[in-house]
């Protein structure tokens, strides 16, 4: 196990640091701290007189990191990250230099059983990053008609094969509950042709439906890519990096029309062979990163009276 109790490695640490350019004495945000890899390399950056302000969904995350963190000028609150306006304003931060997102989940989600985000795991199939807000996948897989499980795989998976396993799900549940994600695994695997790449397992894109569906991740997503840019001082910095195409989508088309901003990243940065040897995980993660220009106005303005802070280099 790595620092601070988390398996989690991070992914494109160098390249977010060198998108991020965090100085001595700026503010950056961490909308996804997880197990806090980017967030520890942050906050030695901005050192004694910055401040990292590390966000997540996740108590649990939060209590992890706390530790690993203690002694870095690092301000952790569990806060879905498009509150980002409201939560400065507590703070009396009118502006910051940088955020980073590095959406989906952590190594740490996924390993714990109880979570129920591992295909294996003989637990609840709850998969909500905040295990208090909200409905559990099981739930859903409960409750939903076939029709609207079929949508929800496709939309939110991809999954060419929804019909067959939103039927299968239907004649299943009729005569016992799926509550584990164990037994959904298993049941798409019964109905859904073994794929050629033995490294993605068949239950992958119904998974990432169900969590995508319980947690809202692509709402969050689009509020958020709007809300935080009005946070940003002018020549502030943006990096998100998204492990699929229903979100880089998201975060391409909201960085074009946002014209707030300047775009740094014509193509998405992605690992390097080193990386991928070390990390699988990095497999599918994309960066992109944009600027605010330095005369955008301010248009959801609800930020209280600006604080003097130095403007970003
Ligand atoms: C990939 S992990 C982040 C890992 C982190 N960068 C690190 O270095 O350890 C993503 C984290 O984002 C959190 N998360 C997902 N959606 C969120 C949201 N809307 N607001 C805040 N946190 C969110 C998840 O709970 C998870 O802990």
């Amino acid at each position: 196990m790595a620092a601070g109790g988390t398996q989690h490695v991070p992914v494109l640490l160098a390249e977010v640091l060198a998108a991020l350019d965090p100085q001595p004495g700026q503010t950056i945000v961490d909308g996804t701290v997880g197990g806090g890899g980017h967030a520890e390399a942050i906050a030695d950056r901005v050192g004694p007189t910055g401040l990292v302000v590390g966000l997540d969904r996740d108590p649990l995350a939060l209590e992890r990191v706390e530790q690993r963190l203690a002694g870095r000028p690092v301000k952790l609150i569990q806060a879905n990250y498009s509150d980002l306006p409201e939560l400065l304003a507590q703070l009396g931060i009118s502006g910051v230099h940088g955020v980073l997102l590095d959406l989906g989940l952590s190594s740490d989600q996924l390993a714990d059983p109880e979570r129920g985000f591992s295909f294996a795991s003989s637990g609840p199939l709850d998969l909500r990053f905040n295990p208090l807000e909200g409905e559990p996948a099981w739930r859903l897989v409960e409750r939903l008609s076939a029709e609207h499980l079929q949508q929800l795989f496709s939309r939110y998976g991809e999954e060419r094969f929804s019909p067959r396993i939103a039927r299968r799900i239907v004649e299943v549940r009729r005569r016992q509950p799926i509550r584990t994600s164990a037994e959904l695994a298993e049941l798409v695997c019964s109905v859904v042709p073994r794929s050629h790449d033995t490294r993605i397992h068949p239950a992958t894109r119904v998974f990432q439906a169900l969590r995508i569906a319980v947690n809202d991740e692509l709402r969050w997503l689009e509020i958020g890519l709007r809300r935080i840019v009005d946070c940003l001082l002018p020549g502030g910095r943006l990096a998100i990096i998204s492990f699929h195409s229903l979100e880089d989508r998201r975060v391409k088309e909201a960085f074009r029309d946002d014209a707030r901003l300047d775009v740094v990243t014509r193509h998405p940065v992605t690992a390097s062979p080193a990386e991928l040897g070390r990390n699988p995980r990095a497999r599918s993660a994309k960066l992109r990163v944009a600027l605010r220009k330095p005369d955008a106005t301010t248009e959801h303005a609800n930020l209280p009276p600006k604080k003097a802070l130095s403007p970003p280099r």
